[in-house]
């Protein structure tokens, strides 16, 4: 597929854009130009194009904004040392969009489409791409309903774009072990609902149960299914795992309720790399807490695009609150993290063919 190019004279003066990159945050700046690819019953995909950032057009009868027909992605842009820039497993998140966009009835868009598209637009704003430690360039495609009709039913007309931020920290400052808030007034999936697709209205539903974790000074909040033993789930935006003594990595299995982690699997594969035991499988409440209070719970870890891998250093809840043991430089959080990172950034080899190049 061709993209046409209506490049900007860049949006944000130079001089503004390395300020940004000094601190970037996460999520709050966006660089020059978007990809887009259109979409309609009739002539299918088409019309792509790189443009200027910035606002869109869309009619108030859009379906997006009423039914929510969306389904979104997020990947990251590493700079390496000799100053290219790598993109970490692509496809994946291609493949997964498609996934969402079956459950949201959005049309499928070709991974090789979805690839060029995030790779058209590092292209054009490669000097966006931060080279700090643990920072890069957050990449955010999206698929959008924009047909003009009110009836309730999978809209004709769709677009498809991405967005890039350039990203430090999900959680600010330095790395640190941050504490989790336990939900139990709300749960974020149900069984046969939208729980493993990526769409905007699972984070909707996650935010009420946000507000109650931010108002218990906690970052990110941990959903249960109350349907199955209390099972641990996910976090609002990152996938879990537990460490017990001995070195057995556990996380809960793929239910149809959570995120099929991009991190998760690559943690999973690493781990097994690293000749640990590995558990997809029904964690519950009930047995982390018993693991706590009989010490072989070693550690616990919060994955994601946007978090990497971040230590969990307590669970508070209504009840009280859990904590964890502390971590220790010999982690294994810490080794699989670096390991990621590593290759991500490149200082490890990649021999699993986890980068594309630009
Ligand atoms: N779970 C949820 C709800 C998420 O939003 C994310 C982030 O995308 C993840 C898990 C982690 O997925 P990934 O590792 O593909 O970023
Ligand atoms: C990501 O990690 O890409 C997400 O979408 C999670 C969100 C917390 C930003």
């Amino acid at each position: 597929m061709e993209f046409a190019q209506h490049l900007s004279d860049h949006r944000v003066s130079e001089q503004e854009r390395t300020k940004i990159l000094q601190n970037p945050g996460f999520g709050n700046f966006f660089t020059d130009h978007t990809a887009v690819i259109d979409w309609s019953a009739d002539a299918g995909w088409h019309n792509a194009r790189v443009e200027p950032y910035g606002p869109i057009s869309l009619d108030p009868a859009a379906s997006v904004l009423h039914y929510g027909q969306e389904v979104f992605e997020g990947l990251k842009a590493y700079r390496h040392e000799d100053g290219s820039v790598r993109t970490f497993r692509p496809g994946k998140n291609g493949e997964r969009i498609n996934a969402s966009a079956r459950r949201l009835a959005l049309p499928e868009l070709p991974v090789e489409h979805f690839v060029e598209a995030v790779r058209q637009l590092v292209a054009v704003d490669q000097d966006w791409v931060p080279s700090g430690d643990g920072e890069a360039l957050y990449l955010r495609p999206f698929m959008i309903a924009t047909e003009a009709f009110l009836g309730v039913r999978p809209a004709r007309e769709v677009s498809f774009r991405v967005i890039a931020s350039p990203a430090g920290n999900y959680f600010g400052g330095e790395l640190h072990a941050v504490p989790i808030w336990l939900s139990q007034n709300f749960a974020r999936a149900g069984h046969g609902g939208t729980g493993e697709a990526k769409c905007g209205g699972n984070y909707a539903a996650s935010l009420a149960a946000q507000m109650e974790a931010e108002a218990h000074g906690c970052p990110q909040v941990l959903f249960l299914d109350p349907t199955d033993d209390f099972s641990v789930e996910e976090l609002g935006g990152m996938n879990v795992f537990f460490v017990l003594e001995g070195g057995t990595l556990v996380t809960p299995r793929l239910n149809g309720n959570i995120l099929h982690g991009i991190t998760r699997d690559s943690v999973l594969q690493l781990a097994r790399e690293m000749d640990l035991t590995v558990e997809e499988r029904k964690f519950t409440l009930d047995e982390w807490r018993e693991a706590v209070a009989n010490g072989t719970l070693k550690e616990a870890f919060a994955c994601g695009t946007a978090a990497v891998i971040t230590p969990i250093a307590e669970l508070r809840s209504a009840e009280g609150t859990m904590v964890l043991p502390e971590t220790t430089s010999d982690s294994v959080w810490g080794s699989i993290r670096a390991k990621l990172l590593g290759v991500q950034r490149g200082t490890v080899e990649d021999t699993h063919g986890w980068l594309t190049r630009l």
